[in-house]
């Protein structure tokens, strides 16, 4: 079996901060998404692993895969999708590179907090065409959602007004070549997309086998600044029963200074976990609360920070409101006169090399 990543897509939710680097390279818990997702495939067994991305941001992922084959045993190709077509004609472009296999297709912004596992070991206990992902949600307008008859999938459709049901398709599915010639003969959908949804219900109308795989757990597609927050929060609170990770070091309440990375300092300063925070860091006269995640060489002086993601190198410098559900870009710099009265808290999503400085107004 092999898998494809999807991460050509803009971003666009994710403006600002998605304009200087792809949305899939961004850091949920230090370490980029896609690598989380690409873990989480390796877990499951599969070794060969297709990303497909845009190929203006080419030199990123290669360099956050480089040795993805001492590292995890995995052979990462890239593959081109320079427009953005939709879901299907993503699918499409990997059709040399997975061949007649077995595919797992995952939506490279998509966090599972149980894996991949699952629908793989459904599909490999034979019997079906294609095994799709379903997740139960109060309102599946946003989604494709499938309606079903026992053990098949009957009929799928994309962001219905009046959905048949409430299970929503998640960005994780299992198909077999079959899915190719359905792709082919498509026509995009009325947002001008080659939709994945269409392709199933193709499978569907040649009389192919499509089953349901229920998904339980956590799901969250980290497509807008609260989406990635929320799984900012989701990631920590996993990872914060292991208490080391390869990117940086998971603190709860009290830290000691030979717990801390390499190069980091804290001095004089309130940690309330979970916290991750990454190598050459200083921490001096703050409070970082609980859901921060602080990448490598970041400074906090001075400043109140919680339930944020900080980015490589940037700076929060005697800065007035304290900070929550922001985001930051690396290199960013926020600092404020110390006149500067702020509100309690608020809230930034800036891109890398901003530049936020607060003044009294008078
Ligand atoms: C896409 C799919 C949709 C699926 C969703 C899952 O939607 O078209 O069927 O439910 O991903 O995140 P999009 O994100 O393109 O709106």
């Amino acid at each position: 079996m092999k898998a494809i990543v999807l991460c050509a897509g803009e971003g666009t939710r994710l403006r600002p901060i998605s304009f200087t680097g792809p949305k899939h390279m961004l850091p949920i818990a230090n370490k980029p998404i896609v690598r989380h997702v690409v873990e989480s495939i390796v877990e499951a067994g599969i070794r060969d692993i297709g990303l497909i991305i845009n190929r203006g941001w080419e030199s990123a992922f290669r360099e956050a895969f480089a040795n993805a084959h001492a590292r995890w045993g995995a052979n990462v190709e890239f593959i081109y999708q320079d427009e953005p077509l939709g879901l299907a004609h993503a699918a499409g472009c990997a059709r040399d590179f997975v061949g007649d296999a077995p595919f797992l297709m995952y939506l490279g912004d998509n966090l599972l907090e149980k894996g991949v596992t699952g629908i793989v070991e459904r599909y490999e206990r034979g019997g079906f065409n294609s095994v799709i992902s379903l997740y139960e949600v109060d309102d599946p307008t946003a989604f494709g959602v499938a309606e079903l008859d026992g053990e098949r999938i009957v009929r799928v459709v994309e962001k219905p007004k009046e959905p048949k049901s409430n299970w929503a398709i998640m960005g994780v599915y299992l198909f077999d070549h079959h899915v190719f010639d359905v792709i082919d003969g498509l026509k995009p959908s009325w947002r001008g997309e080659y939709e994945i949804t269409d392709a199933i219900q193709g499978l569907v109308d040649r009389g192919l086998a499509v089953a349901p795989h229920f998904v339980e757990g956590w799901w969250l597609d980290a497509g807008t600044p609260d989406d990635m927050i929320q799984s900012n929060r989701r990631k920590l609170l996993q990872l914060a029963s292991n208490a080391q990770t390869d990117v940086g070091t998971v603190i709860w309440d009290e830290c000691r200074d030979e717990d801390l990375p390499e190069g980091t300092v804290i001095r004089n300063s309130e940690i309330r976990g979970p916290v991750i925070i990454g190598r050459r860091c200083q921490i001096t006269n703050a409070y970082i609360g609980p859901f921060t995640s602080i990448g490598d060489g970041v400074i906090v002086s001075g400043s109140e920070v919680e339930n944020s993601i900080l980015l490589n190198d940037c700076q929060i410098l005697e800065f007035g409101p304290r900070l929550d559900k922001s985001i930051i870009g690396r290199r960013a710099r926020l600092t404020a006169s110390a006149t500067a009265v702020g509100s309690s808290s608020s809230t930034f999503i800036l891109a890398d090399d901003s530049v936020v400085n607060l003044r009294q107004c008078t």
